[in-house]
């Protein structure tokens, strides 16, 4: 027999703390878990997810959030992130909605309570279960408030205006990984690249700008908004290929000539370097003889030893206190 998906602590607390009287629930970013028990629990029950290798997902419209009256919300790691999704709910559902969030104490700050007031008129914290604690909403502003649009910024090392929508990584500015990152791009290898973990699209703009073809590829539907977004205003898109994509098992064996990539270190607000060590593999199935892997990471991740592992060599080129740059050729 099948059991259950177990529920985390945040997702427990929010189901306890949702009411029971809604008709049409909205699930943001919950797990399959989750959706299963709100399907269980009320009539009708949707789910947006950034991510699109935790399952399907709706677009967030005004015509799938119309007629939503309960809206549970796993927070997301940044208040931009809190903001974009906030924004439409309170725009575009049932003006009778109310809104859960939860999220981990640690992960928690009074200024998502601000955000969530700028859109509703009533906001109250719960007490809290464990480490966990959720936020209520409700009474929507009326007229409500325009939407914000994405950040956008014009980057002063590279002159490129970055654009970020929702928890872009980094938000419309330059990661200092990513600089260091950047200061060995004259020596990447010439031809086709791919830029995996694209996040607001500066890897795959610089690579375009150096005139490549590019392939960018991210998991996440806002950056790869973001990507798509930075392209066109720095009038690059016409090089780039963007995909909404779960790493880059979707490109063909020996199809490329350079990965460049900062790449995943979290998944949701976990640490977690499972994605960059399966990405490390996939590079070396990915690039053809002669083709580069170059990456950035925290010093103290594992992952020049991985590199070793499924290429046979790779080297260090660059270090400073926080971060390497490694070099792996095929
Ligand atoms: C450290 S950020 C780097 C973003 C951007 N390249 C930069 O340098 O600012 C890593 C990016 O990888 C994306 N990501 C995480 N897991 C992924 C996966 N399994 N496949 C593709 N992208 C992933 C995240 O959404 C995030 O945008």
């Amino acid at each position: 027999m099948e059991t259950s998906p177990e529920l985390g602590p945040v997702e427990r607390l929010l189901l306890a703390e949702a009411p029971d009287d809604a008709r049409s629930v909205l699930v943001i970013d919950g797990s399959p878990a989750l959706l299963e028990r709100c399907a269980e629990r009320w009539p009708h029950a949707t789910v947006y997810r950034d991510r699109c290798d935790v399952g399907p997902s709706i677009e967030l419209t005004p015509e799938t959030l119309a007629g939503v009256d309960l809206v549970l919300l796993v927070l997301p790691p940044s208040l931009g992130g809190l903001a974009d999704y906030v924004e439409r709910v309170a725009a575009w559902c049932n003006p009778g909605v109310r809104v859960v969030c939860a999220g981990r104490n640690k992960h928690m700050t009074p200024r998502q309570n601000d955000v969530l007031a700028r859109h509703f008129t009533q906001v109250h914290a719960s007490r809290g279960v464990g480490k966990c604690r959720a936020l209520h909403a409700s009474h929507p502003v009326d007229p409500p408030l325009p939407r914000r649009g994405p950040q956008a910024l014009v980057e002063p090392s590279t002159g490129l205006e970055l654009v970020a929508h929702g928890s872009t990584f980094a938000g419309a500015r330059l990661d200092a990984g990513t600089r260091l990152l950047l200061s060995t791009a004259s020596d990447w290898r010439a031809g086709d690249a791919v830029d995996v973990g694209s996040g607001n699209g500066v890897l795959a703009a610089v690579l375009a700008r150096q005139g490549r073809t590019v392939t960018a590829v991210d998991v996440s539907r806002a950056a790869v908004a973001s990507t798509a977004e930075t392209l066109r205003r720095n009038g690059l898109d016409g090089r780039v290929t963007v995909l909404l994509a779960d790493g880059i098992d979707s490109l063909p064996d020996r199809s490329a000539g350079l990965v460049v990539t900062n790449p995943p270190f979290h998944v949701g607000a976990a640490k977690d370097s499972t994605a960059t060590l399966q990405l490390i593999q996939q590079s070396h199935r990915v690039l053809r003889d002669g083709g580069e892997l170059w990456c950035v990471y925290n010093t103290h991740l594992p992952y020049l030893e991985a590199a070793r592992r499924a290429f046979g060599r790779a080297r260090i080129v660059v270090q400073d206190r926080g971060f390497i740059v490694l070099c792996a050729s095929r």
